[in-house]
């Protein structure tokens, strides 16, 4: 089965505060991307990788992949509007041989072996999606404008849900025929009444938003 990976790395990050967009951030010594894009590069399941870079960033994430020999790398393009979109132009680049599809943020730089091995399992099962999760742990409250709080809303059955998540290419590739809007892949997948199942992610899978994640996650590495 060929297996290949969109690493959606088109965000502008606005919330770290910096010049550049987040995937050129400085995480250790290298740039955000490089993390998660060598960690494909090397696991075993992965046959070929799309970028999607932040636009008028494709020459240095092509350089970047360069320098880091990733052969994985098939095409690198440049993202849209929203993570939708952004997905969508990557998916644009896999081609027919893919059998499954592999979408990641590159905010989550940690990516392992294991969580790739895990969310590709259950593919050959039937499912039309499985997305790595965390069973929520704290108490959830919706608040209204003004810090009041509206309802204490029931944790059981509420999974956090990350990336990277698997589907059948042709189940993706339909899910993405129409012009809807979502802040992850399975949910146009389950939209189009797709079944999709939930694996246990990694508390190490943060995606990085503020200074202080990037910091974390630097200390992770
Ligand atoms: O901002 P958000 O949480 O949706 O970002 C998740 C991932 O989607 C990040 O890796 C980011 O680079 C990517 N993204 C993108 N194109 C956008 C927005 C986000 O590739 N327009």
């Amino acid at each position: 089965m060929s297996v290949w990976a969109i690493l959606v790395a088109a965000g502008r990050g606005e919330r770290l505060g910096l010049d550049q967009p987040k995937a050129f951030a400085k995480l250790g010594e290298d740039p955000l991307l490089a993390e998660p894009l060598r960690r494909l590069e090397e696991s075993d399941w992965v046959d070929a990788i799309v970028v999607v870079a932040p636009p008028a960033w494709e020459e240095p994430a092509i350089l970047l992949a360069e320098e880091l020999g990733a052969g994985k790398v098939v095409s690198v393009v440049a993202g849209g509007e929203t993570r939708t979109d952004s997905v969508r132009a990557g998916l644009a680049e896999v081609r027919d041989e893919a059998v499954a599809v592999l979408v990641h943020d590159a905010a989550r730089p940690l990516v392992t072996d294991d969580v790739i091995g895990r969310v590709l399992a259950p593919l050959s099962q039937g499912w039309d999606g499985v997305v790595p999760g965390l069973a929520v742990a704290d108490t959830l409250k919706r608040v209204g404008d003004g810090g009041a709080v509206v309802e204490t809303v029931p944790r059981d059955g509420l999974w956090a849900v990350q990336t990277p998540q698997a589907f059948p290419a042709d189940v993706l590739r339909r899910a993405y025929e129409g012009d809807a809007e979502a802040t992850d892949c399975a949910a146009l997948v389950e939209g189009r009444g797709g079944r999709v199942t939930v694996v246990e992610g990694d508390a190490r899978l943060l995606k990085i938003t503020t200074p202080a994640d990037l910091e974390r996650v630097a200390s992770w590495l």
